[in-house]
């Protein structure tokens, strides 16, 4: 199984997208697009999203408590693109909140505010796992959707 044919045949799994954000121990904003993400348990309220060692929220998710959860509307196609192309300065320009130390982004179609409760090791990824202990939704909104490596589903 070589990398390529794992990613395309994950790819065929229709995802949403979202942009898991943290802080980082300077106050400072990290985010990354994520489709990993999962509801696991209902009581308690857990979710996972599988973090790449390699990304830059990584050390600041295994450090910190708290992660967001942003699940993007389907106009913010740009913002996915923006925070999986490593920039340095991929909050420039970007509307977000600070509350209750986490960083939510504005206008998305939901956002989950989570305590960290675990963490597993997977391969070259880790899987953090989040307590939702708030969170809201735009009812009106639309989800941006992943597939087969583009934005949308083919007719
Ligand atoms: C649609 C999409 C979904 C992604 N999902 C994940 C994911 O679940 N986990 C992950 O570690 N990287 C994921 N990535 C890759 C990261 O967004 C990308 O590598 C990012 O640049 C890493 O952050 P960094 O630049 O701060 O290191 C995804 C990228 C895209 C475009």
């Amino acid at each position: 199984m070589t990398s390529d044919h794992f990613r395309a045949l994950c790819g065929h799994f229709t995802t949403g997208v979202t942009i898991i954000t943290a802080l980082d121990a300077n106050g400072n904003p990290c985010g990354m697009t994520a489709n990993s993400f999962a509801s696991v348990s209902l009581n308690p309220p857990l979710i996972s999203v599988a973090v790449d060692h390699a990304a830059t929220i990584y050390p600041v998710m295994r450090a910190g408590s708290r992660f967001t959860v942003n699940i993007l509307d389907a106009h913010q196609e740009s913002l996915s693109r923006r925070f999986a192309e490593g920039l340095d300065d991929r909050f420039d320009g970007v509307a977000w909140q600070r509350v209750n130390d986490q960083v939510i982004i504005s206008g998305t179609l939901a956002f989950l505010c989570c305590d960290k409760w675990a963490e597993i090791p997977a391969g070259d990824h880790t899987i953090f796992v989040g307590q939702v202990i708030s969170g809201d939704a735009n009812e009106h909104g639309k989800p941006l959707v992943h597939h087969r490596g583009t934005y949308g589903v083919e007719d």
